[in-house]
């Protein structure tokens, strides 16, 4: 099936690790031109070299997204490497987890600036720009943005509730600016990710092994028994529905936020 994909300037943030650099891979398998951002050098070298192992190049730019002024700076970059951004995909972030009776309101403005900031500000400078080609008439689809927000922002669970809220309102912010922003032919969806199998969940499982005294294999095991599908999803799984939606064979989908959880949260 031919996405589309070829050719098209795809920046991924947080496309250093986990779900973002299994997007880099995905699209550029698909022959996109593929920009990675993340703040730490290192895991922006790691992910580099191992894509090119695989035969893949991707342009790597280091940003800390929580800072508002690094969104224009690395869109301008990226707009003038590589070429005007088709695709964003925002994968940059991650919540911390508090006790309910430790959350105070600090906790909760650091978990915005963790997690709702970070794709917000590319999101709104790479808009802006995609609505000003819209209407100049420079031709060429418009542009699409896909957010992988997380299925913590629609159901309260004690230890995730500052995250959860953080999601949520990237959640509103997904369907609002989708329905804006359709005027201009831009679209813009997200996927809600259940329990993923990346470094970070990987880092959690170990410390809940030896909270519980147990080995992390076991865990791992009961963690993903309590998954309908019976087991939590492979990072390429994300890529791939991130891959459709960004692609033209999505072309009349946009405000759509699609559930990734195995099944979990039978909700409507
Ligand atoms: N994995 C799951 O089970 C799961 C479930 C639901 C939702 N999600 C959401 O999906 C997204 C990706 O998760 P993941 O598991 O792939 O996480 P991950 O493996 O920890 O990767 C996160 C990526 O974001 C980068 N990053 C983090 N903060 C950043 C910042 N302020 N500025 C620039 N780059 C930043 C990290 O690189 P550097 O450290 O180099 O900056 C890394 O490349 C997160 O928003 C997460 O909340 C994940």
């Amino acid at each position: 099936m031919d996405l589309g994909l070829k050719d098209k300037v795809v920046l991924i943030t947080g496309g250093s690790k986990g779900i973002g650099l299994a997007c880099a891979r995905a699209f550029a398998s698909e022959g996109a031109k593929v920009a990675i951002v993340s703040r730490d050098p290192a895991n922006l070298a790691r992910a580099y070299e191992q894509l090119k192992q695989e035969g893949l190049h991707v342009h790597r730019t280091r940003a800390d997204l929580h800072e508002s002024h690094s969104a224009a700076e690395i869109v301008e970059e990226v707009s003038t490497a590589v070429g005007p951004i088709d695709v964003l995909i925002n994968s940059a972030g991650a919540a911390r987890r508090y006790d309910p009776e430790t959350l105070d309101a600090d906790a909760f403005r650091a978990t915005m600036e963790a997690k709702y900031f970070p794709y917000i500000y590319p999101q709104q400078e790479v808009l802006r720009r995609m609505a000003e080609r819209a209407k100049s008439g420079q031709g060429g689809a418009p542009g699409t943005i896909v957010n992988i927000i997380g299925m913590g922002g629609k159901i309260a669970s004690d230890i995730h509730i500052a995250g959860g809220a953080a999601n949520a309102a990237l959640m509103l912010a997904t369907v609002g600016l989708a329905h804006y922003y359709a005027r201009y032919g831009i679209r813009i969806n997200a996927i809600n990710p259940g329990s993923t199998l990346t470094e970070r969940v990987e880092e959690a499982v170990k410390l809940e092994a030896s909270q519980q005294g147990i080995d992390s294999a076991d865990a791992l095991a009961r963690g993903q028994a309590k998954v309908p599908l019976g087991r939590y999803a492979k990072p390429e799984e994300i890529a791939d529905v991130a891959l459709f939606l960004a692609s033209s064979r999505a072309s009349y989908v946009t405000g759509a936020i699609v559930p990734m959880d195995g099944g979990s949260a039978p909700l409507i």
